[in-house]
């Protein structure tokens, strides 16, 4: 419950900046005319042979269709009802997503691990997707020892875009869930909603962030120029999040990234203090995060394992395939995120 006169005095002084950082724009003639037409995805990723080139197309749209799910000012029919166009856009998001999951990821392909039962699949995260490759990728300890001041910055920004809306996907992800896993994530999305301070919201923590290493202007430009290998697991989140038979999906992709960023944050703070990056308003997201999220996964994993009605093996499988997806997209995104930074010089 909110404080009575919490309207009165909760004021915090960055909350008058539009959330999540984002302003109205052109996007690309092409992605615009694969989303506005009825060219098909052939034809978008047409002469395309090489994976990454593929990736590129597939995340770009991907992202430009969830800034339209989410209606933020950045999408392409903000605050606008088109009915042909919106249909175009639905169908095309039907589109990418089956040939993103199973041609571009090859879920097809995933091991066919049955569990018995939940307990077993609660011990699946509690030993396995917590000591993944996605937890142990060395992209991490390049942060921590080696990126250098300006490598760092420019990551840090794209990771104030990766979690710009957590708390919107998570309010996504408690839709239709039952009894002990909706309990975990109205807890999850309390506690993204700051337990009803505004200036608690995880994103305000980001806000303070983000006018540390820039400004808000700027930053609404140089968005423009994010490589599209920092949305990939933002996007696998939001298409299960968005697709109704993959909804326990989401939960496992959820629980799994959730799992690693206690040890994920602590190398990006140990990186930016070594870069000389130590305020409070920097580190508060990251430090905030290493005490929190330990109990996030701990209740995602505990909801599993006294889930009731107790879980069926088909919604066992289904939470364990967005594990192995969370996995699987991690791995490819750091590894090309490692690849940007060791490859490329400048970054603004
Ligand atoms: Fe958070
Ligand atoms: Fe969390």
């Amino acid at each position: 419950m909110l404080k009575k006169d919490t309207f009165l005095k909760d004021k915090p002084q960055l909350q008058d900046l539009y959330w999540p950082p984002v302003n109205f724009y052109q996007i690309n003639q092409l992605l615009h005319n694969y989303l506005t037409t009825n060219t098909s995805l052939e034809e978008f990723i047409a002469n395309e042979k090489r994976y990454d080139k593929i990736g590129e197309k597939l995340n770009i749209a991907l992202s430009e269709i969830y800034a339209y799910m989410y209606g933020y000012k950045d999408s392409i029919l903000f605050q606008r009802q088109n009915k042909d166009l919106d249909i175009l856009i639905l169908t095309k998001k039907i589109e990418v997503e089956e040939y993103f999951l199973h041609n571009w990821l090859n879920i097809e392909k995933f091991p066919d691990t049955s569990f018995l039962n939940q307990e077993d699949l609660a011990i699946y995260f509690e030993e396995e997707s917590i000591n993944s490759e996605g937890m142990h990728h060395s992209f991490f300890d390049f942060i921590a020892d080696e990126m250098d001041r300006e490598a760092m910055i420019h990551f840090l920004k794209t990771e104030i875009c990766r979690n710009e809306y957590v708390d919107d996907e998570v309010a996504l992800l408690t839709v239709g869930l039952q009894g002990n896993m909706k309990k975990v994530s109205a807890s999850n999305l309390w506690d993204e909603c700051g337990c009803g301070l505004l200036q608690n919201f995880h994103t305000y923590w980001l806000r303070r962030l983000m006018l540390n290493i820039t400004d808000y202007e700027s930053f609404l430009d140089w968005r423009l120029t994010k490589p599209w290998q920092f949305s990939l697991t933002s996007n696998i989140f939001n298409c299960l999040l968005s697709n109704p038979a993959l909804k326990l999906a989401a939960y496992g992709c959820f629980t799994t990234t959730e799992q690693w960023v206690e040890c994920h944050f602590n190398k990006i703070i140990k990186g930016m203090r070594r870069v000389g990056l130590c305020s409070g308003d920097a580190l508060v997201y990251f430090e905030k995060h290493k005490t929190i999220d330990p109990h996030h996964t701990e209740e995602l994993v505990q909801a599993i394992r006294f889930q009731s009605p107790r879980l069926t093996k088909e919604e066992l499988a289904i939470i364990h395939k967005g594990s192995l997806l969370a996995i699987k997209v991690a791995v490819l995104a750091y590894d090309r995120m490692l690849d940007f930074y060791t490859k490329n010089s400048n970054f603004n």
